[in-house]
């Protein structure tokens, strides 16, 4: 990708102070594009920003509409349009069997992994529209194909989060917004930080290629699908699992 793919772009990225979201500003920003990094950690991304320059930083709760709304409308503030967005912020929750999940922490999963998505769209679209256009990437898993025992409320938000990237793309693709979902393996992010060294040998037992994924090539996937390069590619969900899914 040149490193002019994004320029006069503006992005957002949602958890864009750590992991994913983190490697996602850096190529966005690597590219040419003004990046707003929306994190619940403000510190961290206001940290990103000032390293990144040419980039703001929102603290907020993507699970908070309000919020959301919010966020955006600094955006634009901030640069003038908005063109590009990564609604990537996630939560792992507890691990509980289904019958033994806590309510509390089921609506705080599917807040921050679901309801963000719905909140993020929802204005996004309107700014993009205004801009002439853009692309969304919403950040799945490979949990939105497969199951895993003890984390209903991710493994929901997950999948449904898939269905919500097809019905919003049909409705948008013949207004010049194109939107697609990413589905990683087993990254290697401080989302998987407290893990012990047998669960995490167990982890990359479970991926053909015999390792887990790092954020940067989760972050290219998603940048490639926000280029130009990706134009006729919308309403789809895209694999970055080292094989994962082939079993
Ligand atoms: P991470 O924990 O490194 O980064 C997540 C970022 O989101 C953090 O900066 C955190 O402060 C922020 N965040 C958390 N809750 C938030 C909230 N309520 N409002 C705003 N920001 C919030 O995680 P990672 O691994 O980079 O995950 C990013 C996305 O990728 C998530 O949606 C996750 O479900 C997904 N994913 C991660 C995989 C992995 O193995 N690491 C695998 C598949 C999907």
């Amino acid at each position: 990708m040149s490193t002019a793919a994004f320029a006069d772009k503006v992005a957002i990225v949602t958890g864009g102070a750590s992991g994913i979201g983190e490697a996602v500003c850096r190529r966005l920003s690597a590219g040419g594009a003004k990046v707003v990094v929306a994190d619940f950690n403000g510190e961290a991304a206001q940290a990103l920003a000032d390293t990144l320059g040419n980039a703001i930083a929102v603290q907020l709760d993507v699970a908070d509409a309000e919020a959301v709304r919010r966020m955006v409308e600094r955006s634009v503030e901030a640069f003038g349009a908005l063109h590009l967005a990564v609604n990537n912020a996630g939560i792992g929750g507890p691990s509980h069997p289904t019958a033994d999940y806590p309510l509390e922490d089921w609506h705080r999963v599917i807040g921050v992994n679901l309801h963000s998505v719905m909140y993020s769209m929802k204005y996004e679209i309107p700014a993009m529209l205004a801009a002439g256009g853009g692309a969304i990437v919403n950040m799945a898993s490979i949990l939105g194909s497969v199951g895993w025992s003890g984390s209903i409320p991710y493994v929901a938000a997950k999948h449904a989060l898939l269905g919500m990237t097809k019905t919003a793309a049909m409705e948008y693709a013949p207004k010049g917004i194109r939107i697609n979902a990413v589905g990683p393996g087993f990254i290697d992010t401080p989302l998987l930080s407290n893990l012990d060294p047998q669960v995490y040998a167990s982890l990359v037992g479970l991926h053909p290629i015999g390792r887990l994924g790092t954020a940067d090539e989760v972050a290219a996937l998603t940048c490639f699908l926000l280029s130009g390069d990706a134009g006729f590619i919308t309403g789809s969900y895209h694999l970055v699992d080292g094989g994962y899914t082939t079993r």
